[in-house]
Formats: structure tokens, sequence, C-alpha cells
């Protein structure tokens, strides 16, 4: 998996989603620190997102359904060098969440908020995975069909504090950042 953010010019013809290619240009644009950071991403897909966050220092978990892990882990042995910190584990929202602890700094999603009877699986994960002064970014296609702008102004926000930090009108992709209304205690 070569680094797609390397020629801009095919990023059209991409073989990767064009939510986690605009959340990696986000953090490589916004300059965020992954060093030393404990990090999770959810639904990773192809793992890019993870795999740039491992790349850039980050202690990084990549999760998605078993099913999709396989893959997942050939992209981390092609692009993470030995030594870089990048696991794979399954994580199903609302089941599995627990056997993970909760203090991430950072937890990431691209392309994760597109089937609502997920919704509140997806947010009890959230809402566990990120640590008390954590930050969570998403990116999401806002597709009115799939109920993702009701996720992302009726839901998230009664939970979060939640701010557009990016908004493609090209490409209808939005990247959000949100934090615990509260800080937890730790
Ligand atoms: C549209 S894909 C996006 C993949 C990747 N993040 C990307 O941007 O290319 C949605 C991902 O969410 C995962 N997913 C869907 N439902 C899930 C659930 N209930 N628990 C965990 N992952 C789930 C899928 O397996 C898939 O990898």
């Amino acid at each position: 998996m070569a680094d797609p953010r390397a020629d801009p010019e095919s990023e059209s013809e991409s073989v990767f989603p064009r939510e986690a290619l605009s959340l990696c240009n986000y953090f490589e644009s916004q300059n965020v620190d992954f060093r030393g950071k404990k990090v999770i991403e959810l639904g990773a897909g192809t793992g890019i997102v993870g795999i740039l966050a491992a790349l850039q220092g980050g202690d990084v978990t990549i999760t998605d359904l078993p099913l999709a892990l396989e893959q997942i882990r050939g992209n981390v042995q092609a692009n993470v060098p030995a030594g870089g910190r990048a696991q794979v584990r399954a994580l199903s929202w609302g089941i599995d969440q627990h056997v993970f602890p909760g203090d991430y700094d950072l937890v990431l999603g691209a392309d994760i908020v597109y089937l609502e009877p997920t919704f509140p699986l997806l947010l009890g994960t959230l809402q566990h995975l990120c640590g008390p002064h954590g930050t969570i970014y998403l990116a999401s296609k806002m597709r009115e069909e799939h109920g993702t702008e009701s996720f992302f102004q009726h839901l998230l926000p009664q939970h979060f504090q939640l701010e557009l930090a990016q908004r493609d009108e090209d490409e209808n992709v939005n990247i959000y950042r949100a934090r615990h209304r509260e800080p937890r205690p730790a």
C-alpha cells in the first residue's frame, strides 16, 4: 500500500476511500501530533488512518469486525516498519468496547457513520474509549439518506462537545472533532 498522499492528482481514481484520505490530509495539514499518543481507529477498513498515525509515532490499535482484520494485518505488515506500534484487533461496536481501556488520547473513524441501527452502539463505544481529555476525529460523507447528518447534529452533541473541524464542499465530506462535555474522572 503506497502512500496515496504522495500523488494528489491520483486521488480521484484512488482505491482509498475519500473520507479516510480526507482525514489523513487533515492530520497532515494541521500537524496533529501523534507522538506518544494512545490512539484507536474504529471500522478501519484498509487501516490507512491508523497506519498513518503509527507512522507518525502513535501507539495505535486498529480495529474492525473480525472479517476485515486479515486485510488490515496485511496492510500493517506492508507499511509499518518493525518496531512501529500498531496492533490490529477485533472490535464490534456496542459489544467489545469494554475489553479495551477507556483512556485513549485519540479515537479515529473514517466513513463509519452510515448505518442508523449502529448509531447507538457506535455512540456507546465512543463514550467508553475516549479518555477524559481525549479527542475524537470522525470524517464522514454527509449522506442524508443514511442518517449521517442526524448523528452529528442531534445524537453526538447530546454527549460530546462537537466542532466541525473541516468541510470539503466538493466531496460533501465533513471532519468533526469531539470531546467529552465534562472531563470524566481519570
Ligand atoms: C464504509 S467502511 C469504512 C472503512 C474505512 N474506515 C475507510 O474509510 O475506508 C465501514 C467500516 O465499518 C466497519 N463496521 C461496520 N459496522 C461495524 C460494527 N458494528 N462494529 C465495528 N465495525 C463496523 C466495517 O467493517 C467497515 O470496515
